[in-house]
């Protein structure tokens, strides 16, 4: 059995308008924290941005694909994580640096859902856009975006084509497709 935590994961569309409280984000982000990294190194950075504050919510939004503004924009709290690619002892690429984000991204989408609250990550954006209206940093690099919210409650609200994605089946390889024993393609016989 896997944990629920995991199980229950999913990518909405449709999200409720209620918001996420301070402390809710705040352990969040302190989930993120703790993720293993390479040297500890800790390379991942995030910026988000509440929809209590327009200006900000709207400036992180605008860094989206048009598909993805189309759900994104009633989620409650947009992000971007971003990754310190040159390596911050020697002067050099970090080439665990993305993985590393993602690592810590993985926490944080745990750490919300014991919380009920639903992540959605979004490769659908505008790194350069990005880079150059939030004020990141040479040496930093935007990895992705992602929308928290609660999922809707009330989904009859939202326009019928993400209603029928938010129903769409969800599927995953086969266990014996990404696990192999010993050698590559050999069956784990399971
Ligand atoms: C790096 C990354 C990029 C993604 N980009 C998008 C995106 O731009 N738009 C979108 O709607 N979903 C995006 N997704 C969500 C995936 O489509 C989703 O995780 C996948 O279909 C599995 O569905 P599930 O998360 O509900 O299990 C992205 C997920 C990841 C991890």
């Amino acid at each position: 059995m896997i944990h629920p935590l995991i199980s229950k994961r999913r990518s909405p569309v449709l999200f409720s308008g209620r918001s996420i409280s301070r402390e809710d984000l705040i352990d969040i982000f302190e989930a993120a924290r703790w993720a293993p990294s390479s040297n500890n190194q800790q390379p991942w950075r995030y910026i988000i941005a509440t929809r209590e504050t327009p200006d900000e919510h709207s400036g992180l939004l605008s860094c989206l694909s048009e598909g993805n503004i189309l759900w994104a924009k009633f989620a409650p709290v947009l992000g971007i994580s971003i990754a310190e690619s040159i390596s911050t002892y020697k002067n050099r690429k970090n080439r665990f640096a993305r993985h590393d984000v993602g690592l810590s991204m993985a926490f944080l989408i745990i750490q919300a859902m014991s919380s009920g609250i639903y992540t959605h990550v979004m490769g659908g954006f505008d790194p350069e856009l990005a880079i150059e209206s939030l004020s990141i940093p040479e040496r930093f690099e935007p990895v992705a975006m992602f929308a928290l919210g609660y999922p809707a409650e009330n989904v009859m609200e939202f326009p019928r084509d993400l209603i029928d994605r938010e129903k769409k089946e969800r599927s995953r390889k086969n266990i014996s497709e990404i696990l192999y024993y010993g050698k590559w393609q050999r069956s784990y016989n399971i």
